[in-house]
């Protein structure tokens, strides 16, 4: 990892910004530890490498581990979007990797971008006047709302639209990278294909 970002570092120059997701732990047994990954993350910083770092998990289980589905999603939305199961039920924290972005700062200074169900505009808000990241990142939110950023500018509050169900990663790579709950009808489509897909399992 150190000597790829050491060729990148060389190729583009010491003024240009570079930043760069790293997974500083594994979600397997006898994999890297968090604190292994805070070493590596803490050299490459003394050799001044990075401008800025989005961290992340590295080997994992299952890819749920890094993209959490049912971020922040209220009983009104999860009714409006058919997640019946999700009515009555508590997501995921959003921002649920702000812990480890704290452990970055702490240890590194470096600054640092935060990823990870960030889903409402107050969350932003208050993870940037924390100074727990200097930086955010979304993905989901952009499939669903491309212009989010805009809208934000804008004057928009409150949550994405988002319900991170996490549809669009299961056709990633079948497809077109698109939101599957809007409009509706793609819903019904999706669901004809994961059954499809299920029984061609053999189950
Ligand atoms: C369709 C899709 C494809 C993705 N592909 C990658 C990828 O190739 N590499 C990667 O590191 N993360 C990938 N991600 C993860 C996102 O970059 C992001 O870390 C994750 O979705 C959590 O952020 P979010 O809650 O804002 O979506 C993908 C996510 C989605 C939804
Ligand atoms: S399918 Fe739509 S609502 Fe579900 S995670 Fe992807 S963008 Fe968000």
């Amino acid at each position: 990892m150190t000597e790829v970002i050491r060729r990148i570092r060389a190729e583009v120059g010491e003024g240009f910004p570079f930043a760069a997701r790293l997974g500083l732990m594994d979600k397997v047994d006898g994999g890297l530890t968090l604190e292994e990954g805070l070493d590596r993350l803490s050299a490459i910083h003394a050799e001044g490498l990075l401008d800025a770092v989005e961290p992340g998990l590295n080997i994992l289980h299952d890819y749920a581990e890094n993209i959490r589905p049912y971020v922040g999603v209220g009983p009104l939305r999860a009714l409006q979007d058919m997640l019946l199961h999700r009515v009555f039920a508590r997501g995921p924290a959003e921002a649920y990797f702000r812990p480890l972005a704290r452990e970055v700062k702490a240890r590194t200074g470096l600054p640092v971008i935060l990823m990870g169900g960030i889903r409402s505009t107050e969350i932003m808000e208050e993870v940037l006047a924390s100074g727990d990241a200097d930086f955010l990142a979304m993905a989901r939110p952009f499939i669903r709302e491309p212009d989010i950023a805009r809208q934000i500018v804008q004057g928009r509050r409150g949550k994405v639209d988002c319900v991170s169900c996490n549809a669009c990663l299961i056709h990633d790579g079948f497809g077109p990278v698109q939101c599957w709950r809007t409009p509706k009808t793609r819903l019904v489509e999706h669901f004809y294909k994961v059954l499809w897909a299920y029984r061609g399992k053999g189950h």
